[in-house]
């Protein structure tokens, strides 16, 4: 019978767009962070929408299920099949077309297999810029961004990914098109579809395009870096930074001295250029339509009430945009030097600002008690109160021994202080299987039943990504 199917696909996409030999289907079957290694019948190579829809019929009729795939860079296996090879990985990356840019009208309406640096690409092109921005921007793509609701770097100034987006095209489970594709930035006719398929990690629907919002390419931008002491005073600095920038506060990110250490550790030529590698390194970016004198003044200018004020020690200006760049991959190189080190435990959260130092030093206490020399690897998105506290075996532990016996606790230990602080166990990286019993308990029992409800309602013979985000 799955002979007869794999022909039917062949039929629909064309031999070569079926993978079906072991060797070629490697490349699709374990996640970035080799967390998840899966089995799949087939990998599907579909070029347009009518392709998915075809695929999503023969799958509904053959109860056969699917699991949606972009640049396969997300952290939780949401893109990973399991392990039974009945399921069919459909990966979007030949949907790649840009369909339109509007200028008046500031969108961009592309495929969901877009690679996002090609967006931010176009879009500069045009004299535009398309704000999303993350450390996998090389290789993720749209809709695998919209799929998780993808954060990032430029959150506090512009949103998530669905701040960003105006319209979408779905295939639904019963392999129907639903042409949302609209760049209105007002409409309010009744439940909001698109809202429900941003976020659902492919549970609910198969994004295959969307419009997007541009907005006006920055003429200038001045980076920088600087030093403090502790939570609350970085907490207080981008208080100060949101007063006197306000909306030219583009960028904000944290970077404790153990990330940073790590990171010189793995790659000598990310080492802080902030002397003394200090408790946690800042990283602030301004971004203005005016003149580079105009922002470049008022950054100093804030700088020195804030070194007034003893908020900073210590602070270096990138010189040119060379060196600005570089900045921002010492940040991102945190995430490579991590995966260098070995298997970790990440977790990524958000808690109120006002509860972020709390939340800090009650964790890593009972921390330290409970799991002595354990490595504490503390960086994220602080404009957003986005906190990725991910955790490392003590040196000379072999992590994935480690992680075996404690990897259960130690999510524990961290979900419990994060529910005290009222804040959330994923803040951008989403769902997926990592994530999957944890929720259930953190939404609570009403969320998750509706939530249940609504998968059932849209996918009832549970086709779509079965057992991430929700179990049915
Ligand atoms: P995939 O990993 O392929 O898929 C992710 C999920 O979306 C899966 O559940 C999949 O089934 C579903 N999906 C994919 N495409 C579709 C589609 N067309 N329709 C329906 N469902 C679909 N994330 C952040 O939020 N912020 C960061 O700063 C960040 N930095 C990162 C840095 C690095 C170095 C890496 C490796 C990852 C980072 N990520 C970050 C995580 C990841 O890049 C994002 O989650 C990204 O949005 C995933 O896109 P993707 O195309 O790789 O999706
Ligand atoms: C980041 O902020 O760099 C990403 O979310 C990656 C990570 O958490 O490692
Ligand atoms: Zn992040």
């Amino acid at each position: 019978m799955m002979q007869g199917l794999i022909e039917q696909f062949r039929a629909a996409l064309g031999k070569e767009y079926v993978l079906t030999d072991d060797a070629d289907k490697v490349p699709y079957l374990t996640d970035w962070r080799k967390r998840y290694t899966g089995k799949a019948l087939a990998v599907l190579l579909p070029k347009t929408t009518d392709e998915v829809a075809n695929i999503v019929k023969l799958c509904a009729a053959h109860h056969v299920a699917i699991v949606p795939q972009g640049g396969h860079t997300g952290f939780c296996g949401g893109a990973t099949p399991d392990n039974s090879g009945n399921q069919v990985i459909l990966n979007l990356k030949r949907m790649n077309q840009i369909r339109a840019i509007d200028t008046a009208n500031q969108t961009i309406t592309l495929e969901a297999g877009c690679i996002l640096q090609a967006i931010q690409e176009k879009a500069a092109a045009q004299d535009f810029l398309f704000p999303l921005s993350l450390g996998a921007e090389g290789s993720c793509m749209i809709g695998g961004n919209l799929a998780t609701n993808a954060g990032g770097t430029n959150v506090l100034r512009y949103g998530n990914t669905r701040d960003l987006c105006l319209g979408l095209e779905v295939v639904t489970a019963q392999g129907e098109i639903w042409n949302g594709i609209k760049g209105l930035r007002k409409d309010n006719t009744g439940y909001d579809l698109r809202d429900l398929f941003i976020g659902s990690e492919g549970t609910l629907g198969i994004i295959t395009a969307a419009v997007m919002k541009l907005y006006p390419l920055p003429v200038s931008q001045w980076t920088t870096l600087v030093a403090t002491d502790d939570i609350a005073s970085t907490i207080a600095l981008l208080t100060l930074f949101q007063k006197r920038a306000t909306s030219l506060l583009t960028g904000f990110e944290m970077m404790t001295q153990e990330s940073l250490a790590l990171n010189e550790k793995h790659f000598p030529q990310m080492a802080n250029p902030l002397k003394g590698n200090p408790p946690f390194t800042v990283l602030i970016e301004l971004s203005d339509h005016e003149s580079e004198e105009h922002v470049r003044k008022l950054l100093e200018t804030i700088l020195e009430e804030a070194f007034s004020v003893n908020l900073i020690s210590d602070a270096v200006i990138a010189s040119n945009l060379s060196q600005a760049n570089t900045f921002w991959h010492m940040r991102e190189h945190i995430t490579l030097a991590q995966a260098e080190e070995g298997a970790n435990l990440k977790h990524d959260i958000t808690i109120p600002l006002s509860s972020l130092d709390s939340f800090i030093q009650n964790t890593d206490s009972l921390m330290r008690q409970k799991y002595p020399g354990v490595r504490i690897i503390n960086f994220g998105h602080l404009g957003d109160g986005n906190l990725h506290y991910n955790i490392a075996p003590p040196l000379g532990l072999d992590p994935k021994v480690f992680n075996l016996s404690h990897e259960k606790a130690i999510h524990e230990l961290v979900y419990a202080q994060v529910e005290r602080c009222q804040g959330s166990i994923s803040a951008e990286h989403g769902v997926g299987q990592l994530k999957l019993a944890d929720l259930r308990a953190h939404k609570g029992p009403v969320a998750h039943d509706l939530m249940k409800a609504l998968k059932r309602a849209l996918d009832p013979q549970n086709i779509l990504n079965p057992h991430k985000v929700v179990s049915i």
